[in-house]
């Protein structure tokens, strides 16, 4: 089977890629990936080794392009990872969000359409719900809940998924949408909270924290995603959305002062700042279709997920500190430069 894997340079597309070559070794994975300042080439170093594995250097919007691809790969099955992903620059800058996330998933959208796929599996998240109040922990994101975005980053998926839903209606594509909520574990981009923390206690920096760090987020472990985006792409319903999560909700100043627990590091670090526009107050994801359905369940525990991660971050310091010193981006230029 061919897998076209967009955005696969990038955190949850990596682990992805990762996860696929070792749990079927006899797909071939394709990846396609435009290496924003997200995405990250050195991430993939291991997986470029692998026979089964290619990398190709592109923008999902660029429609000659992706055209070009499907004709020359010819992929069974599109998992769409590709987008631009951190809340607070879709707040600077929404532009690029439409583009990527709308534009972008519209062009592939239309090449899977043209020339045929097993399955477009489109990675969705729970932010399109909006958010649910602190003070009712009895509600959960189901798959039926009405789209009722905050960001401009949220509103722009759920267009994509709106977008994904009505190429299933009209044109009979055979999609699915997986919305899962907050992810954390190795490779993940060190703008967002966790490996933010990580780095920054790490250099004895000052941590930001939102507003007054009671905002609640469900973590699960990135190969738990991994997982379950392979079961829905597989075994899932055509023209079904399922939501993945393991109720492992946490307010954020309860992660970050686990992660300063763990490294040692004083509280004092924790600086209170200037809350984040529509701010989101809580999101909390009932997966239970996911289990029924498809068996799936999530096997990593939140104490022992962030010790490994926070623990792979200390391992890898060469890793983000090229990130934060923006050495990363070269590294394309480096490896591929003169091919
Ligand atoms: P990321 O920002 O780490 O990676 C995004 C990748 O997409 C990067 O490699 C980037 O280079 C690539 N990309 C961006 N624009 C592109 C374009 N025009 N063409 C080709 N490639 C492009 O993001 P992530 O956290 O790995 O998220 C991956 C997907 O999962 C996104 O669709 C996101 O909405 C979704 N998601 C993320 C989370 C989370 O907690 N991180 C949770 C639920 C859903
Ligand atoms: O729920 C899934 C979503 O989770 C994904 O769709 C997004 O792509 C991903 O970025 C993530 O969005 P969040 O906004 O929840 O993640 P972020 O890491 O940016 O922030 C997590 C929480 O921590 C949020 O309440 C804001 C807060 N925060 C974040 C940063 C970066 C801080 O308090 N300080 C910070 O410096």
């Amino acid at each position: 089977m061919n897998i076209l894997v967009t955005g696969a340079a990038g955190f949850i597309g990596s682990n992805f890629v990762y996860y696929m070559l070792e749990k079927h070794p006899e797909d071939r994975i394709v990846a396609l990936d435009a290496l924003t300042y997200a995405g990250n080439l050195e991430t993939l170093e291991e997986a470029l080794e692998n026979k089964n594995f290619k990398f190709i250097k592109g923008d999902i919007y660029d429609k000659k392009h992706v055209f070009e691809i499907f004709r020359e790969e010819k992929p069974d099955i599109v998992v769409n990872f590709a987008a631009e992903t951190h809340v607070d620059r879709s707040i600077e800058d929404p532009g690029i969000f439409v583009r990527t996330n709308v534009g972008g998933t519209q062009v592939l959208l239309d090449a899977a359409t043209e020339f045929g796929v097993t399955r477009f599996h489109q990675i969705g998240t729970d932010e399109v719900y909006g958010d649910l109040p602190l003070d009712r922990p009895d509600l959960f994101f189901k798959e039926d809940m009405p789209l009722k975005a905050s960001s401009p980053y949220s509103a722009s998926k759920a267009s994509a998924d709106l977008l994904t839903m009505a190429y299933h209606r009209t044109y009979g594509l055979p999609v699915t949408i997986s919305r899962c909520s907050n992810n954390y574990g190795p490779y993940q981009f060190p703008e967002k909270l966790i490996p933010l923390v990580i780095y920054r206690a790490e250099n004895d920096e000052s941590i930001p924290v939102y507003g007054t760090g009671d905002n609640v987020r469900d973590w699960l472990y990135v190969m738990d995603h991994c997982s379950a985006i392979d079961l829905i792409m597989r075994d899932g319903r055509d023209g079904e959305i399922y939501n993945i999560g393991g109720h492992n909700e946490r307010n954020n100043i309860t992660v970050v002062r686990r992660i300063l627990e763990y490294l040692g590091k004083p509280e004092s670090l924790i600086t209170f700042v200037t809350d984040r526009k529509g701010h989101d107050k809580r999101y909390a994801i009932d997966p239970e279709k996911t289990k029924k359905e498809l068996g799936w369940e999530p096997e990593t525990r939140f104490e022992d997920g962030i010790g490994m991660t926070i623990d792979w971050y200390l391992e890898h310091r060469s890793w983000w500190e090229h990130i934060v010193s923006g050495d990363y981006q070269n590294y394309y230029q480096k490896m591929y430069g003169d091919r």
